[in-house]
């Protein structure tokens, strides 16, 4: 018989979980953190490990949940108790104001009626069933009757609370149904995406499709990686407590620990409803996630009952949406532009029109399988759509508004700038002028290299680098260093002052992160969030440039394709002879401090299986944290085998080799500075 578990050891773990819980409601909902991010993970990990050593320990709501659960074979249908229903909606002022007469006139009353106003979030609508206060379900709003179960899924997200909060006024009720948008924040969405051309898979058009994808996992430890957030906004069942007014919901909302946005207006009239949405589509293209609208909800429960709903949407509540950042226009030319690493991009240049407040004229037609898919001619009218900062693009053709003179466009067979050749590289849809040389891959590096997150050289704008070229003033991103003002100054709008500040610039430049400086040498694949991650992995330069596609595949975000570029572009004699020459002409590179040589120096572990409480990911990060290294293959150096549930053939060549074999608890214990069992 098992023994049972020392009381000492269920208060201990208690404890951890309910104060993480509530570290994790301070930073992720009040964004006020107590303690250090080192301090929490080490909670976290002493959490994980007394939980592998006490499996009956178990809690389906512990916070070391938000690691994801092993892969389901589908989702479950979710029928909600009451529907997930959608909103009416309106496009002008005129819109609002009548939806405000007919609340008051189905209401009977002639006095002014207030509404609470939210930023309509574009992301995905979900429900979180909580039964005494703990999450048991959560799911997508699907028909609005009938959603999927996504509950391992939702339980990663961060801002999501497990267990709610005891300290709001209300009691914490026996059911309690809430509503809310889960969606990805615009900089995280970028940085998702950067990694994923990095290794070669498909980004995500939008941060609402990356949402949408992330939360669509089978394999909740795929979305527990991804940067999901959460705001809740509305509710379906709840017992034991009545809510008087929309805002009176909202505030209990966040007492029970709910992220609530803090945009939202409360308890205003439908003029500041109109203003506020005025407010909102100035700003929101500074807010770190996407809305497209207002939301507008009578306050008071009352009403809100009152009022009902139709089939599909409430009475009650209305959506302004904002203007559709989309417009039609025609393509007058279409013209090839050559980018940095030789890619040839077709982009249509349009008759300018206003889209959502700014002009635009260019549209990239990314490439011509992409043409040929929308089936785009010159001559052509287009749906146009911007979406945050990313360029325009071309939706569709209006096949309609063809009246037969449109010309089919075809891709050059050589570089429309230098007329080399151009090749198609197997797998890929773009095709690349082949020619290192050709100027506009030279002036595209050189911008590259110059440009904010790489030397930041104020003052070396495009116009600048282009003439720089086409004067033979610069063939090489190093020239730069070598410049001399005499030879600036002549030049178009290049007075005395402004030459003297661009030296001045370029001479600040010269002292750079290792970070930058490995993206600004403009290596494909190589972004920033790859250099970042080559600069805290290698400690020195010379150590990248002599790095195999060994040494670089066995870090955790290099991925084989990014491995190869990377030993390709230190094979080139030319590119050394450059790096050479920025060094010999001062550029000094800023190493991330030396990692502190921890107790796992030298030690090279393996893994095999999957690992049941953390993430391989994870697991390297703890190892390496630690100074020991991961590798890909066991090999005579490795000095462990860490070995997860169903192991691979690793295990037998790891016996063969006489290298130590150790279960996944066991590398818990040994990264807490423990003993391993022998
Ligand atoms: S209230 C009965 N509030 O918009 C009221 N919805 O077009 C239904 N949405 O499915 C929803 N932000 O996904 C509400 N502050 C907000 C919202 C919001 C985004 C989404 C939600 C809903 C869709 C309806």
């Amino acid at each position: 018989m098992q023994k049972p578990v020392d009381p000492s050891i269920i208060d201990k773990v208690e404890k951890l979980r309910r104060e993480l819980h509530r570290h994790n409601y301070r930073y992720h909902v009040l964004d006020d953190p107590e303690v250090s991010d080192a301090e929490y993970d080490r909670m976290m990990k002493e959490l994980q490990r007394l939980e592998a050593v006490y499996p009956e320990l178990e809690d389906l709501n512990s916070p070391t949940v938000r690691i994801g659960a092993p892969p389901l074979s589908k989702f479950d249908a979710f029928a909600h108790s009451v529907p997930m229903l959608s909103l009416d909606n309106g496009f002008m002022d005129k819109d609002i104001t009548d939806f405000d007469v007919r609340v008051k006139r189905f209401l009977g009353s002639e006095d002014e009626v207030l509404y609470t106003a939210e930023p309509k979030l574009d992301g995905i609508a979900v429900e979180l069933v909580y039964e005494d206060g703990r999450l048991i379900t959560a799911s997508t709003r699907g028909d609005g009757s009938t959603g999927e179960v996504i509950t391992a899924n939702v339980k990663t997200i961060s801002s999501v609370p497990l267990v709610l909060r005891e300290e709001s006024q209300n009691p914490v009720p026996a059911l309690f149904e809430v509503r809310g948008e889960v969606f990805m924040e615009k900089e995280n969405f970028k940085r998702l995406n950067d990694m994923r051309l990095s290794e070669n898979q498909p980004p995500f058009a939008n941060p609402r499709n990356a949402a949408a994808g992330s939360l669509r996992q089978l394999d909740s430890r795929i979305t527990a990686n991804r940067p999901l957030d959460i705001f809740v906004y509305g509710i379906g069942i709840v017992t034991d407590i009545v809510f008087n007014s929309q805002w009176d919901l909202l505030c209990n909302l966040k007492s029970y620990g709910f992220r609530v946005n803090p945009l939202i207006r409360y308890r205003i009239d439908i003029q500041d409803a109109i203003d506020y949405y005025q407010e909102l589509n100035e700003m929101r293209h500074q807010l770190p996630y996407d809305i497209d609208g207002v939301v507008m909800k009578v306050d008071s429960i009352e009403f809100q009952k009152t009022l009902g709903a139709k089939s599909r949407s409430p009475r009650w509540a209305i959506a302004y949406k904002f203007k559709a950042e989309q417009e039609t226009t025609q393509i007058q030319s279409i013209e090839v532009q050559v980018g940095r690493t030789g890619t040839l991009t077709p982009v249509a240049h349009l008759k300018p029109v206003n889209v959502g407040g700014v002009v635009v004229s260019r549209a990239t037609l990314h490439n011509e399988a992409e043409i040929e898919k929308k089936d785009i001619r010159i001559g052509d009218t287009v749906l146009i759509q911007r979406a945050g900062d990313v360029i325009p693009e071309v939706v569709k053709v209006i096949s309609t508004k063809r009246t037969g003179e449109e010309r089919i466009f075809k891709m050059p067979g050589n570089c429309p700038v230098c007329g080399s050749q151009t090749i198609r590289m197997e797998g890929e849809a773009a095709i690349r002028c082949v020619n290192t040389s050709c100027s506009a891959r030279i002036k595209e590096r050189i911008k590259h290299f110059a440009s904010k997150g790489a030397f930041d050289i104020d003052g070396l704008g495009d116009k600048l680098v282009d003439q720089l070229v086409e004067k033979d003033l610069l063939s090489s991103y190093a020239d730069i260093f070598e410049l001399k003002s005499e030879s600036i100054a002549g030049l178009e709008r290049m007075g005395d002052k402004s030459t003297g500040n661009l030296m001045e610039s370029i001479e600040k430049s010269k002292t750079v992160s290792f970070a930058r400086f490995l993206y600004a040498l403009g290596i494909r694949h190589v972004g920033e969030h790859v250099a970042a991650i080559l600069a805290s992995r290698f400690q020195t330069l010379e150590e990248v440039m002599t790095a195999s596609r060994d040494d670089l595949e066995i870090v955790e975000g290099i991925g084989p394709i990014v491995a190869e570029s990377i030993v390709r572009f230190f094979r080139q004699d030319q590119n050394i002879r450059i790096v050479r020459q920025m060094l010999a002409a001062g550029v000094h590179i800023q190493y991330e401090k030396e990692k502190a040589p921890g107790f796992l120096e030298g030690q090279v572990f393996v893994l095999t299986g999957t690992l049941e409480h953390m993430t391989r990911g994870q697991a390297k990060d703890s190892i390496e944290a630690l100074g020991g290294r991961v590798s890909g293959s066991v090999g005579r150096n490795t000095d462990y085998l860490v070995v997860g549930k169903s192991p691979g053939s690793k295990v037998d060549r790891a016996k063969a080799l006489g290298v130590r074999i150790i279960h996944e608890i066991d590398m818990s214990l040994l990264l807490k500075g423990g003993k391993h069992g022998e």
